[in-house]
């Protein structure tokens, strides 16, 4: 049986290991080394954290201080498609609150997740988007939407949906 998971796992982690090679005891370069690592894998897994701290030289507090310092970097698997979702006052004012609900119910996301299962979708609430006068908004990934209502959402996910992975799934598009 194919374990390709697992294969794929150890080809990125061999080539964190080839990419952390420059930054071998450079320890003012911890910022570009989680950068390159996160480009990897999408996000920041806790045994590549450890790989980082140790060709850095660096002790494990400072590299996870620095990593849930900055928002740029993402201790948890991302979704292909990141869906912002305005909260800001105009929006809010606008019926934003009402959008957001809907995405999490098209997304299947409960409890505080933000990630679909299938990875196909991270909801990612911001505060202003600075597209006020085309309140409520939302985007995905660069495409901004604007002047939306609830009913608009399910269609607009639905065209970022991986068409191989339509079966099987929660809420309105996953
Ligand atoms: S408050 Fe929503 S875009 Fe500015």
């Amino acid at each position: 049986m194919c374990n390709c998971d697992a294969k794929a796992k150890d080809n990125r982690f061999e080539l964190l290991e080839q990419t952390l090679e420059k930054y071998r005891g450079s320890r003012g370069k911890l910022i570009p080394a989680l950068q390159e690592t996160q480009a990897i894998f999408g996000y920041l897994p806790a045994e590549a954290l450890g790989m980082v701290g140790k060709v850095l030289k660096l002790p494990a507090s400072e590299v996870y201080g620095v990593a849930t310092f900055y928002g740029q970097f993402h201790l948890q698997p991302r979704g292909k498609n990141i869906v912002k979702v305005c909260t800001g006052t105009a929006c809010h004012v606008r019926g934003g609150g009402k959008v957001l609900d809907e995405v999490l119910a098209c997304l299947g996301l409960e409890n505080g997740e933000l990630t679909t299962a299938d990875l196909q979708f991270t909801l990612d609430p911001v505060a202003c988007i600075g597209a006020c006068g085309m309140a409520p908004v939302m985007m995905v990934n660069n495409d901004v939407y604007g002047r939306l209502e609830p009913q608009d959402v399910s269609a607009i996910l639905a065209r970022y949906k991986n068409s191989e992975q339509e079966e099987g799934d929660q809420g309105c598009v996953a």
